[in-house]
């Protein structure tokens, strides 16, 4: 990543988002936070153990997964529940209401599927942690999230090597902000109880890159399509891919094509599970600017340099 090339970009950034007066949405709290950090971990715990319960170990095997592996997905899976059981008792302890499981459809059926499906739930986590630290205002809390950060990006790591990807694919991680992590997660969340309190987040509209732009390497040109219909600012025949990096996003120019599919290319710097959201302008990446997103996109070739 281009640390100083991207520092510029998020004076502007910063600058032109504290500009505007904020949407009226109110202020997330540290309650919020460790509700939203319990949904996600809710989503994983249940994945894990559905998934150990889908598929055996002779499974496995077969998917080429040998007995280690199998033991360090149920030690995994552990820490998940644990996590689940950790944010429950702090939230309870701090006279908060922790959010109740819900149920999801996953879509998984096979061992590949379940391992590739991890991997990307551990990246997400690992940027949604990283973001919500941010505004975590019990130093406390931000220790303890912090603990499970480092844990999850260790899954992550194992995870991406059990297929042959780069374990630490860049020098520095994503954060993604609570609406985009929402956005990520909705798709599995089929319906919560309705006594869970509902989170001050909200989804945009989905964006997927599609089949056919794997695999994705820096320069090449890529396709995507969004779960709504995207009309450029006024004015304008295109839109922007905006690339999430912790160091501000950077922009490409995305083209519209037919069937709904709108065409961007790789910039250099991003390797791994990277993220993507379309935008209107080229100032800012905000509730106010993001017409769909993020997608997730692996870029390949990742243990060079930029
Ligand atoms: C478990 O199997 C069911 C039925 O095939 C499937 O719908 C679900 O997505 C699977 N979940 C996991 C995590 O493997
Ligand atoms: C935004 O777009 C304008 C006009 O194309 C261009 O001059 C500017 O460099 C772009 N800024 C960024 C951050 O991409
Ligand atoms: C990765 O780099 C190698 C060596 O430059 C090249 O042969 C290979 O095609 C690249 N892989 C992808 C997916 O672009």
């Amino acid at each position: 990543m281009r640390l100083a090339a991207t520092a510029a970009v998020v004076l502007a950034t910063t600058g032109s988002t504290m500009a505007r007066p904020t949407v009226a949405k109110r202020a997330i709290t540290d309650a919020d936070i460790l509700n939203y950090a319990l949904t996600l971990e809710h989503l994983e715990d249940k994945f894990y153990r559905e998934g150990l319960a889908n598929f055996t170990q002779q499974q496995f095997a077969d998917a080429g997964y040998d007995a280690t592996f199998y033991k360090n997905l149920k030690e995994v899976s552990y820490d998940e529940t644990t996590h689940v059981s950790f944010l429950t008792g702090a939230l309870t302890a701090a006279g908060a209401k922790p959010v109740a499981e819900c149920t999801y459809a996953f879509g998984v059926t096979s061992v590949a599927a379940f391992v590739a499906t991890a991997s990307i739930l551990e990246g997400v986590g690992v940027s949604a942690y990283l973001r919500a630290a941010a505004s975590i205002v019990n130093k406390e809390y931000l220790t303890a999230a912090g603990s499970i950060l480092t844990v999850e990006s260790r899954h992550s790591s194992y995870l991406r090597a059990s297929f042959k990807e780069s374990p630490f694919p860049q020098p520095f991680d994503t954060p993604l902000d609570f609406d985009e992590v929402y956005t990520l997660a909705a798709p599995f969340i089929v319906s919560c109880p309705s006594t869970n309190a509902a989170l001050p987040v909200k989804a945009f509209p989905g964006l997927a890159l599609t089949a056919s732009s794997a695999p994705v390497t820096s320069g090449k040109t890529i396709q995507f399509t969004a779960k709504a219909t995207i009309e450029p600012d006024a004015g304008k025949d295109y839109v922007y891919a905006a690339w999430v990096a912790v160091t501000g996003p950077i922009f490409t120019k995305a083209y519209f094509k037919t069937g709904g599919i709108i065409e961007t290319t790789v910039p250099a710097g991003f390797h791994g599970q990277s993220y993507v959201v379309i935008t209107g302008c080229n100032s800012s990446v905000s509730d106010d600017t993001v017409k769909a997103g993020p997608a997730i996109v692996e870029v390949t070739n990742s243990s060079g340099s930029p």
